[in-house]
């Protein structure tokens, strides 16, 4: 069973389109306008949501693009800035708060989501919303709510490879390199290291082994694990070190060769995933999709259900009567 996965070019298309309908340019909200050049965008949004943040920040790398994963979002955001407020299900807490404390303050926000509290608190206020089509869980409706999110962009940024990114989730899809990988990492904790501008792919690829195989994951971005993370090779772990190789700029290029070397001087047990894909997007759209299909292979491997995730749904209802945080 591939939990909707086959659908992703399908729903990446439609999701665009509905993005792009929604032109929120000729809106006002009040005193709120939002036809301007916003010298930020925050995209606010948790888990399986917030990654769409991450993703859009990696791959629109020129603009000032801010990921927001908590309550009310930072002091400095004024109405200069865009807020595009990300939830699935509508009904995450740290979300709705953030997406009206934006409003509060006469910020203009989008929301984007399959319904829910924040559709009807933000539709009650008059602003606007991006209805996505529903999956099985929020994690599996990655291209509802990323191409619904680009969709919107376009009638602020200049977006890139649409297409591209649209057409290479085949490649991802007819790739054998799941059930090899789900085997590599099968019994261990898998330590991904990723270059700087393409860390989303390794945090889609935590947050799917954390969800759909209940498993630990370490996320290790060079440079920065240049002088930190790699000094835990010297010791024998049961970690299996996974590579991501993609395309930014040379000198990055370079740091991932000599990550690679040595890693391997001290541990056999290194896999080195090269991303497809010309653009930022590209490249994280094809890694998200195949290293989430390991996901799925390796609950398949321990016999458990990749849609479960109990804990997440405790924690929500021990939570979900708090007030927003007053600032
Ligand atoms: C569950 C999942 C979670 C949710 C997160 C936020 O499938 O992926 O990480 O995405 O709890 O919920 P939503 O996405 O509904 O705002």
């Amino acid at each position: 069973m591939l939990y909707g996965y086959e659908d992703w070019p399908k729903l990446s298309l439609e999701s665009f389109k509905l993005g792009k309908e929604l032109n929120p340019r000729s809106l006002r909200v009040g005193s709120i306008k939002y036809d301007f050049e916003p010298t930020s965008v925050v995209i606010t949004g948790m888990g399986g949501s917030g990654i769409v943040g991450d993703i859009v920040r990696d791959s629109l790398w020129s603009y000032n693009i801010i990921v927001h994963k908590d309550f009310n979002i930072p002091k400095w955001v004024d109405s200069r800035s865009l807020v595009i407020a990300v939830s699935y299900s509508g009904e995450t807490l740290e979300t709705i708060c953030g997406a009206l404390d934006a409003l509060k303050r006469g910020i203009p926000v989008v929301g984007v989501t399959t319904g829910g509290r924040l559709a009807s608190e933000l539709e009650g206020r008059g602003a606007p919303v991006v209805k996505v089509p529903k999956a099985i869980a929020p994690r599996f409706g990655l291209p509802n709510l990323l191409y619904a999110v680009l969709g919107v962009l376009s009638h602020y940024l200049s977006i890139p490879e649409i297409d591209e990114s649209i057409k290479i989730q085949e490649d991802a899809l007819k790739s054998e390199l799941p059930g090899r990988l789900a085997s590599f990492v099968r019994g261990h904790v898998p330590m991904i290291f990723v270059p700087l501008g393409l860390q989303a792919v390794a945090y889609r690829f935590k947050n799917d082994l954390n969800e759909n195989a209940k498993t630990p994951a370490v996320v290790a971005v060079v440079p920065e694990a240049d002088h930190n993370d790699i000094v835990a090779v010297m010791l024998k772990h049961p970690v299996k070190y996974i590579i991501i190789r993609g395309r930014t700029d040379d000198v990055h290029d370079y740091l991932m060769r000599t990550v690679e070397e040595v890693v391997r001087s001290y541990s056999s047990d290194v896999e080195v995933i090269e991303l497809k894909g010309s653009s930022r997007l590209s490249q994280e759209v094809y890694g998200s999709m195949l290293l989430g299909l390991v996901s799925i292979k390796l609950a398949e491997l321990y016999g458990i259900d990749p849609v479960r995730t109990d804990p997440i749904n405790t924690l929500k209802e021990k939570i979900k009567g708090i007030s927003c945080p007053s600032n």
